[in-house]
């Protein structure tokens, strides 16, 4: 059972230090949200869910925005800021309040920006960005779309009580695993039965010890759509070795697997630039 206050576990305040915090370069998050399939022509992106698990400063969420938006545009042929629709549409969480502030300023700028009345601005952006702990928080409902940059963060470098809870209610965390086994086993448990996770982190889940159960879980009951190895590359804002790759799963079992290595970072962003540009 998760406690009704993610706070609760962290015994009443959040880490002084950031968890994990890796930015993410913006042309990487749009080729995740074209691999996931988050693209405006596709169907009415607002009708459908979306979760970023870990948000930070809204790398992903300045891009999902513009999606959601530039979809209400081609199938509704304008936006109703007040249609509740937009409001179910989109989830978003980080456990630093910091970050939650900067991602909720970020996303009123945009949407007012976009034409969006200040203060209804302020009303979406509270509703979507929420401060809570993602592996320690009830989510009644499941998601169309899971992406996101989740932590790494060697497990045992989180204090004991939170890390004795993650233990338990995510059984593929064991040996050594790294913060962001849990955030998979979560993503996937919360897909809708089309639904698909899209995340960027570290390769080493694919090979190593700590990545069995997971490994296991997605092969019973999952079926990965893209592995894109990025190891050669540098995806996140900051220079860090992370032996990063792109996972993006689904539960359509029996399609193929696609596969690459990417080489050079210029073509990443080359490939994944809007047409025209
Ligand atoms: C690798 S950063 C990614 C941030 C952003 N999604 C991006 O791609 O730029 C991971 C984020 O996870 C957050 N985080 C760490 N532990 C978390 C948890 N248990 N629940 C929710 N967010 C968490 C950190 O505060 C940090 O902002």
């Amino acid at each position: 059972m998760v406690e009704n206050s993610w706070m609760d576990v962290w015994e009443g305040c959040e880490p002084s230090e950031p968890v994990g915090a890796i930015f993410t370069k913006p042309e990487v998050t749009s080729l995740i949200l074209d691999l996931a399939g988050y693209i405006p022509a596709g169907g009415r992106l607002a009708e459908r869910r979306l979760l970023e698990p870990s948000c930070g400063d809204g790398a992903f969420l300045a891009e999902i925005i513009r999606r959601l938006l530039k979809s209400e545009r081609t199938h509704q042929g304008t936006v109703d800021w007040e249609d509740d629709v937009l409001a179910q549409s989109l989830t978003a969480c980080d456990l630093n309040s910091g970050f939650v502030a900067l991602a909720r300023e970020q996303a009123v700028a945009l949407l007012n920006g976009e034409g969006c009345p200040f203060a209804r601005a302020q009303v979406l952006a509270e509703s979507w960005i929420r401060h809570a702990d993602f592996l320690l928080t009830s989510w009644p409902e499941t998601f169309d779309w899971v992406v996101g940059n989740p932590p790494y963060v060697r497990i045992e470098e989180l204090p004991p009580k939170v890390l004795g809870r993650y233990r338990e209610l995510f059984p593929t965390c064991t040996d050594r695993a790294d913060l962001y086994v849990a955030f998979f086993e979560n993503g996937l448990r919360l897909l809708s039965p089309n639904g698909c996770l899209a995340y960027i982190c570290a390769n080493r889940f694919a090979k190593n010890l700590y990545g069995a159960g997971l490994r296991r879980l997605i092969a019973r009951d999952f079926h990965v759509r893209y592995y894109l190895n990025l190891e050669h590359t540098q995806p996140f804002l900051s220079e860090v070795s992370a032996y990063p790759c792109i996972t993006v799963i689904d539960r359509q079992r029996g399609e193929p697997t696609r596969a690459g290595i990417w080489e050079k970072q210029a073509r990443l962003a080359a490939q994944s630039a809007p047409a025209g540009q």
